[in-house]
């Protein structure tokens, strides 16, 4: 049984789409996330530390919102900032800038704690033979935690700051404009037709279909 390991309900409802056949349920676990200032890295240590608890194929995503007129924060530091200064003030700090542009993105990893053709960065090809040989509980030879394999699936989509409006979707959406409709003004199924999430989700739905 695959495993979507989330404590958001916005990102369960979305991946529900996706999900629906019933060969996935969600996990509710709140893995650690590392700092890191790209979202790669964190979701891959996110699917093995989830792929740990779980004893499962395991699916994590993680997301942010990157502003170009702020060299694209808060990125990787989404979380933190909607906690501490809030998607209000985001619009604040966007809406004196001439560039408002901004794009989502989500990058969806999965274990199994098995060796098969992961995503190059930020395991190579050493680390995946020793965690495949090493099986899924146990430590690398190494002692190299980072050892499991994990495949990444990106997704992105383009769009800009706007003042809040609407009221649907979760985090950011309200603030986040593609084409002339802002997130939270859009209903599920048009969010992912053409959202950062759907974009990663159709990836992993194709490649996990053929493993
Ligand atoms: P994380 O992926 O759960 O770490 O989320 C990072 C931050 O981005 C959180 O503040 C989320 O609320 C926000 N976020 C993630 N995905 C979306 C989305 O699809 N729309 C709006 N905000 C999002």
């Amino acid at each position: 049984m695959l495993r979507y390991v989330t404590t958001n309900p916005g990102k369960v409802r979305e991946a529900e789409r996706y999900l629906r056949d019933g060969s996935v349920e969600r996990l509710d676990f709140d893995y650690p996330e590392i700092q890191a200032a790209e979202l790669g890295p964190i979701a891959a240590q996110g699917a093995r530390e989830a792929y740990r608890h779980a004893g499962e194929p395991v699916l994590v995503d993680d997301a942010g919102l990157f502003v170009e007129g702020i060299d694209g924060f808060p990125g990787p530091y989404s979380s933190y900032v909607e906690e501490t200064l809030g998607v209000e003030r985001v619009h604040d700090i966007a809406a004196d800038l001439d560039d408002r542009r901004a794009a989502f993105r989500c990058v969806l990893g999965y274990c199994d704690g098995e060796g098969f053709a992961a995503s190059p960065d930020p395991v190579d090809r050493g680390d995946r033979d020793a965690a495949a040989a090493a099986g899924p509980d146990s430590e690398s030879p190494d002692g190299n935690e980072n050892a499991l394999p994990v495949k990444l699936f990106e997704g992105y989509v383009p769009g800009r700051i706007v003042a809040p409006r609407g009221e649907g979707g979760f985090g950011y959406d309200p603030i986040f404009e593609h084409d002339g409709e802002t997130f939270a003004e859009m209903d599920t199924d048009r969010k992912n037709a053409v959202s950062h999430r759907g974009r990663a989700l159709e990836k992993f739905a194709e490649w996990y279909a053929e493993r």
